[in-house]
């Protein structure tokens, strides 16, 4: 597995590739990598000759100096985990390449998939979200990049942004990896503190009490986002970001909720950020619900 670090290198390897008539399988992470990434790199194989990894805390998508000063780094760790996964490069280019001085270009979008969910409550995120997604694209010059299903607005507002800018790369969205708790795999998972954790499962857990409503026949949107703020709630430092039930592929939000939908939802577990999305019509979340209690 090679290392690569000025973007130079990383651009050279990639056309000697394309040269060759390999193609290229993309998994864009900013490190702390977990086994959903790895997920993510799997599906990479499946599909491509080779796979490029790029690890980089892109500062330009952060909200909050706070969160992007103690967003969890993780280099070393995370190359063992590349190795052993099969990896063929990682990318780690520096900030000051990225973003050098004088910086002035960003890609933005407007319209449903940004006017929502984590785009108002993260002003200017998407905006970054979309600027370094398009330099990382137009470095290693993937045939195929993989993103996960937990961040979908990410993935739907990539797969537009692409189509839009006709950058030739196929997106392919890859399911939610979760513990066996039932709680989304997340690099931000590493800064809970065994208590915290707890009072996080309230996320997966409220989402499925959602889900198993629906699939009873509660189709109000109001209502599935009341089962899931009742059960967030009620731990104490647990703050409820937002929760929607928006259709898919339009992401518009739903008055009454149907198959194609989505429960999109982002918690505030003692200042952590914690999100998720779940298929009304998709797999149970594994969460341990006593239903006795409950009845
Ligand atoms: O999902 C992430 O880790 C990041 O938003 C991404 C896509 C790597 C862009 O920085």
């Amino acid at each position: 597995m090679e290392v690569l670090v000025p973007i130079a290198d990383m651009r050279q390897w990639s056309r000697a590739q394309l040269q060759r008539g390999a193609r290229i399988g993309f998994v864009p992470t900013m490190g702390a990598l977990h086994a959903g990434h790895l997920s993510l790199v799997q599906r990479a194989r499946q599909l491509a000759d080779r796979v490029v990894v790029s690890i980089f805390v892109n500062p330009t998508q952060f909200d909050n100096q706070q969160d992007l000063a103690t967003y969890p780094r993780t280099l070393d760790e995370d190359l063992a985990l590349c190795r052993q996964a099969g990896v063929d490069v990682v990318w780690t280019p520096e900030t000051a390449e990225m973003y050098p001085d004088g910086y002035c270009t960003f890609v933005e979008m407007y319209g449903p998939l940004t006017d929502k969910l984590c785009a108002i409550a993260r002003p200017g995120h998407f905006r970054g979200v979309c600027t370094v997604v398009t330099k990382l694209l137009a470095v290693v010059r993937p045939d195929v990049a993989i993103f996960g299903q937990k961040d979908l607005q990410q993935a739907l507002i990539v797969s537009r942004m692409v189509a839009d800018l006709n950058l030739g790369v196929e997106i392919v969205v890859a399911p939610t990896v979760r513990d066996r708790d039932g709680l989304a795999l997340s690099s931000r998972n590493r800064r809970l503190t065994p208590a915290m954790r707890a009072k996080a499962l309230a996320l997966p857990r409220g989402l499925e009490l959602a889900r198993r409503a629906y699939r009873g026949g509660e189709t109000e949107s109001r209502k599935l986002i009341e089962i899931v703020a009742e059960e967030v709630l009620v731990n104490e430092g647990v703050d409820l970001d937002y929760c929607d039930v928006v259709s898919l592929p339009g992401f518009q939000e739903a008055e009454r909720a149907d198959d194609r939908c989505v429960l999109a939802a982002a918690v505030f577990v003692d200042g952590v950020r914690l999100i998720d999305h779940v298929p009304l019509a998709g797999e149970a979340i594994p969460v341990a619900i006593d239903d006795d209690e409950r009845a």
